[in-house]
């Protein structure tokens, strides 16, 4: 057990006032509750860690006192965090705290605080689970009917902050395929702002699920007062920001109740989705990295492990997948230094569809012969015998109308009775339905047939490119249910394929980055980030992934060019040093490139090689964003000790009085030596006047190395390596 400074249940009496505090502490934040048996329960304080006389003093200073989860009835006048109707058809509640429980996990403290209604058998325990050194505290509540009759919860969110007004910025992420992640800072005003989606498969393609609460002014990247908040749900979410009078915004974070009342049967109990708090001094970038090392201790698969290089098939060849075209990529890649083969979408078909469009076979999880003459087995033998692995892709989730898996069970898709079915992509795909036992067992088995015929498969790139058109179950009775059972089929399928297959690389991919979310990652080792796989807007795509998501998971692929989506040509260098500040990988046909750029490529996947434990386990230091429009971008990851850096800089525009900043390093240690060593250099290409030089880390941080703007170059980069030489400066 770690050694902790907790004071957890504090009891005091000031003037007539008695007091019984509990906190919820991590190694630098501190929530206080006030939790009196009889009261309603309150927050009195979420921020940076209290001592015991600091507890006192937040009594005495007069500040906060609210509901710590507003519900309707009579004594919160705004948004509320639950909503309730009784059997009788009346609203109100009125919870009081009952009981408070405390335990400890191996990485910190849960605290069970149990709430009563007063009239009626209603309980809501509200929990709260701090992760210790990673200064994360999750929130979520147990909603129960105790009695006999139904109860309907018409909002049951997860959590609840209450923020003191100041000069309260947010910074949030919307998107839409192929441009996930777009950064977006904005003060608070006086109004709701809802941030929500309604996708029901996935929730991150349009706007996330996340969001950085700032409470200096506007956000900066190591200074200031963060919150970060990210909600652990994969279907439909809402966050809502509550700002009219009073001295707080209110925050609150749950499962959108759009067309989702949740009935409660006698003695059931509804557990919400987590809420994921964390608290920094040292700004976004501060909470950013406690975000990262609670994903890596606990919230992504493996997250330790490092992440297999690799050469996903998708934008070399598309849906023609041709069995001598996967020998040479597999060739390809492992000529190359890669360790892993994918193949994507196109390789499966039934007596009757073949995979030839989008529009045919999904479903259908037979190997196509015509195509694959000797079947998987084959491919993982060749790929082992080049010395790498073997993965496949599969969209286990979604069938296309035609196939033979629908025409058979036409009743396991999401439909409405009576009505025209509405298809998504290829105009033949739909859904099936989660919520159905049998479907699950079905979408099990996708997975578990392919991993049995072929145990020796290492990889899954399970992808979901459906959003829910047919609001509606034929399986459940009750369809207000369909979204949320819909998610909770999901995970208990995912729970299964866990349970058996603890080792194989499952990568979660949804049209790009649509499931990029916490409710998701602890079944997936990494996400695909956008199938927008241009350099040049990967910068902006990646950087907002990277405000709550590690580099470990983030999957960042080499691609042709010209871009395919954007048709924008970027160099190879370029393309190379963006893909390498994340999980590295390669999606192109290596047919396609010359022997000068294979050549290039084997280099750089050598030199990533000898760095990948950096990036995938460092912490992320944002030096320059792609979106204040400096002209550059930049950013670094610096190993857990500080021995070892990896700065990348990205020129993004290109004209002729370009006056770039030079840009200052961070989160080395200022009294070490680092010496420099570009990495990725083009063969030929003069070395830059700092190469083979040594500079403390005190320069690197208050000066920086001054990067050359090359006039003849719009697709100028650097990465370089900074190796501690453990000799300290006098
Ligand atoms: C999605 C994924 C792509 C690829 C295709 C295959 O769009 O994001 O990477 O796998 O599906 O259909």
């Amino acid at each position: 057990m770690m050694k902790r400074l907790s004071f957890s249940l504090l009891l005091f009496s000031l003037g007539t006032a008695s007091f019984a505090f509990e906190t919820v502490d991590t190694k630098n934040n501190t929530m206080v509750l006030e939790a009196v048996s009889g009261q309603p329960l309150y927050i009195r304080y979420y921020g940076g860690k209290l001592c015991n006389s600091d507890l006192e003093s937040v009594s005495l200073c007069g500040s906060l006192k609210e509901l710590a989860y507003p519900f309707h009835g009579n004594r919160c006048h705004r948004e509320e965090a639950l909503s309730a109707i009784m059997p009788d058809g009346k609203l109100g509640l009125n919870l009081l705290v009952r009981s408070v429980s405390r335990k400890g996990w191996e990485g910190g403290e849960i605290v069970e605080i149990s709430c009563r209604d007063d009239v009626y058998p209603f309980e809501v325990k509200s929990v709260y689970k701090s992760y210790f050194e990673e200064n994360i505290i999750e929130t979520w509540t147990e909603i129960s009917n105790c009695g006999k009759k139904p109860v309907v919860l018409s909002r049951f969110d997860s959590g609840f902050l209450p923020i003191r007004v100041g000069d309260v910025w947010i910074t949030h992420f919307y998107g839409s395929w192929g441009a996930e992640a777009q950064v977006e800072t904005e003060p608070l005003r006086r109004e709701l702002v809802t941030i929500k989606s309604k996708d029901g498969t996935r929730n991150a393609n349009r706007a996330r699920s996340e969001v950085m609460i700032s409470l200096d002014g506007k956000p900066d990247e190591n200074t200031g007062r963060v919150i970060g908040a990210a909600l652990c749900w994969c279907g439909n979410y809402e966050l809502r920001f509550d700002t009219f009078d009073g001295d707080n915004h209110y925050f609150f974070a749950g499962i959108n109740p759009d067309n989702s009342a949740v009935s409660l049967e006698k003695n059931g109990t509804f557990v919400t989705p987590p809420l994921a708090l964390s608290y920094s001094s040292e700004g976004m970038g501060g909470v950013s990295r406690n975000f990262h090392r609670w994903a890596r201790n606990f919230k992504i698969h493996d997250g330790h492990r490092d992440r297999m290089i690799l050469l996903n098939s998708w934008e070399g060849v598309h849906l023609d997948i041709r069995q001598e075209e996967m020998v040479k990529m597999i060739e390809g890649i492992a000529d190359l230094g890669g360790e892993l083969f994918v193949m994507d979408d196109g390789w499966f078909a039934s007596g009757k569809y073949k995979r030839n469009s989008d529009g045919s076979a999904l479903g259908d999880w037979s190997v196509d012969t015509d195509k694959l003459p000797d079947g998987i087995g084959h491919l993982v033998d060749v790929a082992e015998s080049h010395g790498i692995k073997f993965g496949i892709w599969i969209e286990p989730e979604m069938v296309n109308s035609q196939s033979e898996i629908f025409e058979k069970h036409p009743d396991w898709i999401l439909r409405q009775p009576g009505r025209d079915i509405s298809y998504g992509r290829g105009g033949t795909r739909i859904v099936l339905d989660m919520s159905n036992p049998a479907v699950q067992d079905f979408v099990f088995k996708v997975f578990d047939d392919i991993m049995t015929a072929n145990p020796r498969i290492a990889y899954i790139k399970w992808d979901c490119n459906e959003i829910i058109r047919n609001q509606g179950s034929l399986y459940l009775q009750n369809q207000q249910h369909t979204y949320i059972e819909y998610i909770g089929g999901l995970i208990k399928v995912l729970e299964r394929i866990r349970a058996k297959y603890p080792d194989i690389v499952i990568q979660n991919c949804s049209s790009g980055g649509a499931r990029v979310n916490y409710g998701i990652m602890p079944y997936f080792d990494e996400f695909w980030t956008s199938d927008q796989t241009s350099a040049h807007q990967r910068i902006r795509i990646q950087w907002g992934t990277s405000y709550f998501f590690p580099a470990c998971a983030m999957a960042c692929h080499i691609s042709a060019s010209p871009d395919l989506h954007t048709g924008m040509p970027a160099s190879l260098k370029y393309r190379v040093d963006v893909a390498g500040s994340g999980r590295l990988g390669v999606e192109l046909h290596p047919s396609g490139m010359t022997d000068s750029e294979k050549s290039f490529c084997r280099r750089a996947i050598e030199d990533y090689k000898s760095i990948r434990s950096v990036v995938q386990q460092g912490d992320l230091y944002r030096l320059v964003s792609p979106y204040d429009d400096k002209g550059v971008a930049s950013l670094m990851y610096c190993s857990p000790g500080k021995d070892k850096a990896v700065f990348y800089w990205w020129k993004t525009d290109h004209y002729i009085d370009m006056r770039l900043p030079r840009v200052r390093m961070s989160g080395l240690n200022p009294a070490e030596k680092y010496k420099i060593t570009e990495l990725n250099r083009e063969e030929g290409s003069k070395p830059h006047t700092f190469e083979g030089g040594s500079f403390s880390g005190k320069f690197l941080m208050e000066h920086g190395l001054e990067i050359p703007f090359d006039r003849m170059n719009p697709w100028q980069s650097i990465v370089l390596l900074l190796d501690g030489q453990t000799n300290r400066i006098d």
